[in-house]
């Protein structure tokens, strides 16, 4: 017997002894979760069906809201009555902030049998693990420094994916000239954060790391800050009339239907448009926010677990063993348009934005320039991120002048600190 089916046996026989054996009648999971999308439905199902396949029945608690702040608001509810769900969809320093209130579970005892220290990287332990008890399982890795271009609209616009923001800037004026909408957005704060984090980073990951993750006033406040607030005016000028408060997913659907060129977004969408029976290089272009190529703004889902009562413990093993077993980590992530949590999953399964974003992901680790994305709560925690998405949004309305924008956003961020 080699060493590898030992250890697989012996991690099995720790697994069988911490759950008591198979599920029982009764065995129920319920998950909060924002994934209400069309594409983030059939990841969901990916979930659901899995754990069905092991006996443990789903009880659905969906709260809609793309990166997950309504979501957030009804967790806290919950947990303030007393009666936290079995598991909940959370982001980075939200993860920490429920950790330091001693309200979270542990799922040492599986994680340490399983061995997930080796196979998660460091950058996503930081937020699955507090006093060193593993307290969350990370289901993918999603980024948010893409653009998603309709192949169609590409190849009117002359066919040449943009490499810097000059040409980025071409595309869109030749998109317009052409009478579609060249970007497709959906004014909610998150949103505009998400187009933020990219434009940030393409000015440079010493600068976004300044700024974003360090929060340095003077990198805050400065010009170059000023050039990344004339970028997000530059941007919103490519939007349509109609963008306020729109979800995420039909500025997705603008561009899936050829009446946007593009959208800057998450790899999220991506999920959207492979539900739309949608194929990458043949209807749609991912590439890079142009400028980032090299560096990556990261988010991870995780599921993080409550304290609950004994009656429920073994389902949230059980879920959180799941979730980590490196074939549902493919089967997940290639229908979310994430990539694994794990670095030893194949990237077979994967098309070639899934592939792209792994070996991104991949360089950018080795490289140190993978950062945690300030929109969606991987850079620093609510209450920092929410002053910077009032500064953002009010800009990107038209409420706040690009050259007062850096020094409101120094001040914001002092404030919230
Ligand atoms: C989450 C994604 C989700 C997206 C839009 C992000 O914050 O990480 O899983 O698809 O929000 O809802």
């Amino acid at each position: 017997m080699s060493l590898r089916t030992i250890t697989k046996l012996a991690v099995g026989a720790a697994l069988i002894a911490l759950t008591s054996g198979a599920a029982k009648a009764g065995d129920n999971v319920e998950v909060l979760h924002w994934w209400t999308s069309g594409g983030e439905a059939s990841a969901l199902d990916v979930l659901k069906k899995d754990l069905e396949s092991k006996g443990v029945t789903w009880s659905d608690m969906p709260v809609a809201g793309g990166g997950g702040e309504a979501a957030m608001t009804a967790l806290r509810a919950r947990v303030t009555a007393g009666n936290p769900p079995t598991a909940v969809q959370a982001l980075g320093f939200d993860i920490t902030d429920w950790a330091k209130q001693g309200v979270v579970g542990d799922l040492s005892e599986v994680a340490n049998a399983e061995g997930w220290d080796k196979v998660i990287p460091t950058a996503l332990q930081n937020f699955s693990k507090y006093d060193g008890k593993w307290i969350a399982a990370p289901v993918n890795v999603h980024s948010t420094n893409w653009v998603w271009i309709s192949k169609k609209a590409l190849d009117a616009a002359g066919g040449k994916e943009p490499q810097n923001w000059d040409e980025f800037v071409a595309m869109l004026d030749k998109m317009k000239a052409n009478g579609i909408t060249p970007l497709a957005h959906g004014g909610q704060p998150w949103q505009d954060a998400t187009l933020f984090d990219a434009v940030v980073l393409s000015l440079g990951t010493d600068f976004y790391k300044s700024s974003m993750i360090d929060l340095d006033p003077a990198a805050l406040s400065g010009d170059k800050m000023k050039e990344a607030f004339t970028r997000m005016e530059k941007l919103r000028s490519y939007v349509d009339d109609n963008f306020s408060g729109r979800d995420w997913n039909l500025a997705s659907a603008m561009v899936i239907e050829g009446k946007a060129g593009a959208q800057m977004m998450g790899d999220w969408a991506k999920g959207e448009f492979l539900k739309a029976g949608q194929k990458p290089g043949t209807d749609f272009v991912c590439i890079r926010f142009p400028g980032t190529q090299g560096a990556v703004t990261f988010n991870s889902d995780q599921f993080m677990m409550f304290k609950v009562g004994e009656d429920k413990q073994k389902a949230q093993l059980m879920m959180a063993s799941a979730i980590e077993d490196p074939k549902f980590q493919s089967a997940f992530n290639v229908v979310k348009g994430s990539v694994p949590a794990r670095t030893d999953v194949p990237n077979t399964a994967f098309d070639d934005c899934g592939k792209k974003g792994m070996a991104d992901l991949a360089e950018a680790n080795e490289k140190g320039t993978l950062f945690g994305s300030m929109a969606h709560g991987h850079a620093v925690p609510a209450s920092i991120k929410n002053a910077m998405y009032d500064v953002i949004t009010r800009h990107f309305n038209g409420d706040l002048s690009t050259a007062d924008a850096p020094a409101e956003l120094a001040a914001a961020v002092a404030a919230a600190k």
